[in-house]
């Protein structure tokens, strides 16, 4: 049955997708929606604790018809008027197949069909990485390619074939600058139903998939990272949170086809400061 409620799709149950539900969810139906089930049921009751309604879900976002499946649940329910994507596998979590299905194949899928039913007037948001960041400028042409390419055909192109991408890192960033430059071209048509599309991409927030990272084999990289930037610290979902609600809110209403780099200042520091490659 549909409720008067508008709804919030949610898709990767982590610490980043919660804080942000939990700051844009209060009178809404949220859709907590995960690959491991158990991953959302745990977000739910957290957050059923605190007061919100909301309703776990399984899907793998590396599967346009689980995509679809989920829409189409949460569509029963009422109009989607937000859409946020925080789902994603870590360099140090997966080979360079899964990272470049999930993260960037997987990306593709939701902007491209949320962008479909998206409530006249709503708003989504994606999370990308201060990795992307890190990695050298693509040729134009490359970056129309991540860009324009339908999603069927992106894995095809021959900038991510697994031959020429060097290890699970290199995948990672080349799916982040793709989440990018998607939200960029969705933008466009995310528009033309009067909605926004933007991408967050944080530094090293503290997560479970930041601390496969912090204690897998890039570890000292990573702490290294946060010591010699600005902010001399990670993050917290919290303050991914603040920048998602100025995005999905009415504060942003002039936001749109956006990336917002969030790492306190380690982007910053590895092109001008002490995290420069020659430095380290
Ligand atoms: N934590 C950080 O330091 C950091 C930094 C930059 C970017 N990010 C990005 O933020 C996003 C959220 O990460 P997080 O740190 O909250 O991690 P997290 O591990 O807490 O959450 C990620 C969730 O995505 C789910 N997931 C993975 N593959 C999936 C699939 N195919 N279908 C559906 N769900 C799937 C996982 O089960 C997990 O629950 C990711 O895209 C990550 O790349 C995180």
């Amino acid at each position: 049955m549909k409720t008067n409620k508008d709804i919030i799709v949610l898709t990767g149950a982590g610490q980043i997708g919660m804080a942000i539900i939990r700051r844009m969810g209060h009178g809404k139906k949220i859709f907590v929606a995960d690959w491991k089930l158990e991953n959302a049921k745990t977000i739910t009751k957290i957050m059923e604790e605190a007061g919100f309604d909301v309703v776990p879900f399984e899907v793998d976002i590396s599967s346009k018809a689980s995509v679809l499946q989920l829409i189409a649940a949460a569509q029963k329910e009422g109009e989607i008027s937000m859409f946020i994507n925080a789902a994603g596998v870590s360099p140090s979590q997966a080979p360079i197949e899964q990272i470049l299905k999930v993260d960037l194949f997987g990306t593709a899928v939701l902007l491209e069909e949320f962008g479909k039913v998206i409530k006249v007037g709503g708003a989504g948001i994606t999370i990308s990485s201060q990795s992307g960041h890190r990695m050298p400028a693509l040729t134009p042409e490359t970056d129309r390619q991540l860009a324009t390419t339908p999603s069927e055909e992106l894995l095809n192109l021959e900038v991510l074939k697994t031959e020429n991408i060097k290890d699970t890192l290199h995948a990672y960033q080349m799916a982040k600058r793709c989440n990018v430059k998607r939200v960029m071209a969705e933008a466009v048509k995310w528009g033309e139903r009067g909605a926004r599309i933007n991408s967050i991409s944080p530094g090293i927030i503290i997560t479970p998939l930041a601390l496969d990272e912090i204690n897998g084999p890039r570890g000292d990289f990573y702490k290294n990272m946060f010591a010699k930037s600005p902010a001399g610290r990670p993050g917290t979902a919290d303050e991914v949170a603040n920048v998602a609600e100025l995005l999905l809110t009415d504060s942003g209403v002039f936001i749109t086809g956006a990336d917002f780099l969030i790492d306190g200042g380690a982007t910053a520091s590895y092109f001008y400061g002490p995290l420069q490659p020659e430095n380290n």
